[in-house]
């Protein structure tokens, strides 16, 4: 995986930024507030089709702005791809297209997957420490990145849950009324349950080698995956003994929603008990999993996206990284000084690029 160029036009603070990338290591640097994650974000785009760190799309274009458009070539498995992506100021069911070598996308689902990359950044210390809407987010996302199905299931899922939760909340709603969207409910979590296991399954292996090697030995956790329904038949009767309760509260009390994701071992949840080392070992060493893991299932390398994040590492963890680093594709980094360059790769003398963004403007160092 090779990100080749990007533009961005009214993207955030970035009125006009065109950039090339001729090395494997890029690093933006710049003081706080210039832009150099909103680059990031453009780039994790292409990836996730939303930001990493907003749920509100219209917060992505620049104020005052009718529209954002990004613009990026890329090489994946020896094929040259070009992706536009603009979203507009408007009605939500207009307001985002996705062009995939100059043809417009039907359905935003069929975007995924092109583009494969992994983002580390400050804030994904909540998905150790904020508990399992985190975690179902987190899976949710890195899970639907390379996997269009799961995002289809995940889409009506929601929508269909949206639908009985209204039913729940009208007045003298009938029991009918309701119950006609359970079936369609219970197959779509059957779906989603099977790959959320399947791919925390996976993904628990590499997070505890990772942390061993992270920790020297001492931090043997685990991710597993606890479904609110283990199958088809006990999530029908539980949405019927949960009728009563539904309809009192105006929600669907059962379901993938209420999925849990436990990390640590036995009952005991790194949330809990962690140290802030610990939890930032976990973050590294899950988010590094998730690299992994798709690396090894495409053959590729994703590309890494790393945000401000080593200079909260100690000295065992930073090697950790240098080493990571030196096995990745291409990675890029955003940092306040160059002294941050030598924290990421160390003495190791790697081709690079340095950009310096200052004021939404980006130049090369
Ligand atoms: N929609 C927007 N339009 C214009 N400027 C924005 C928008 N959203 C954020 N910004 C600006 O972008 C800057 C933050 O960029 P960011 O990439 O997070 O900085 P950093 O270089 O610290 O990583 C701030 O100056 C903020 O005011
Ligand atoms: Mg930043």
């Amino acid at each position: 995986m090779y990100l080749k160029r990007i533009s961005l036009t009214n993207f955030r603070n970035h009125s006009e930024t065109n950039l090339e990338f001729k090395s494997r290591l890029i690093f933006f640097i710049g003081n706080n507030g210039e832009g150099k994650t909103n680059v990031l974000e453009s780039i994790s785009l292409l990836s996730y089709l939303k930001s990493f760190r907003e749920s509100d799309e219209n917060q992505l274009l620049m104020w005052d702005s009718p529209f954002t458009f990004v613009k990026a070539e890329f090489e994946a498995g020896n094929e040259d791809y070009l992706f536009e992506f603009g979203i507009q100021n408007g009605p939500i069911s207009k307001r985002k297209k996705i062009k995939i070598n100059g043809e417009l996308v039907k359905r935003i689902s069929d975007s995924v997957g092109f583009f494969r990359s992994v983002i580390l950044s400050p804030p994904d210390i909540k998905i150790i420490e904020a508990g399992n809407i985190e975690r179902r987010k987190y899976i949710d996302a890195f899970i639907s990145s390379t996997n269009s199905g799961y995002l289809n299931h995940l889409i009506e899922y929601n929508h269909i849950l949206k639908q009985r939760n209204s039913a729940l909340k009208k007045d003298n709603a009938t029991e009918k009324e309701i119950e006609i969207w359970n079936a369609p409910l219970i197959e779509r979590e059957a779906e989603i349950s099977k790959e959320r296991k399947r791919t925390i399954d996976q993904l628990s292996e590499y997070f505890y080698k990772n942390l061993i090697s992270l920790s020297q030995g001492k931090d043997q956790f685990q991710i597993a995956y606890k479904p609110n329904v283990s199958n088809k038949e006990e999530h029908l009767e539980k949405l019927k003994r949960n009728l009563r309760k539904d309809l009192a509260i105006g929600y669907t009390s059962c379901g993938n929603h209420r999925d849990d994701i436990p990390i640590g071992f036995e009952d005991k949840d790194l949330s809990h008990f962690g140290s802030q080392g610990q939890k930032r070992s976990a973050v590294i060493a899950l988010k590094t999993a998730g690299f992994q893991m798709i690396r090894d299932q495409t053959g590729e390398a994703p590309v890494l996206l790393i945000d401000d994040i080593i200079r909260e590492l100690d000295v065992k963890r930073r090697e950790y990284f240098v080493n990571l680093i030196s096995e990745c594709g291409q990675v890029f980094f955003t940092t306040t000084d160059l002294e941050g360059i030598k924290e990421y790769i160390g003495s190791k003398d790697l081709d690079r690029e340095i950009f310096e963004v200052r004021d939404g403007k980006v130049t090369k160092v």
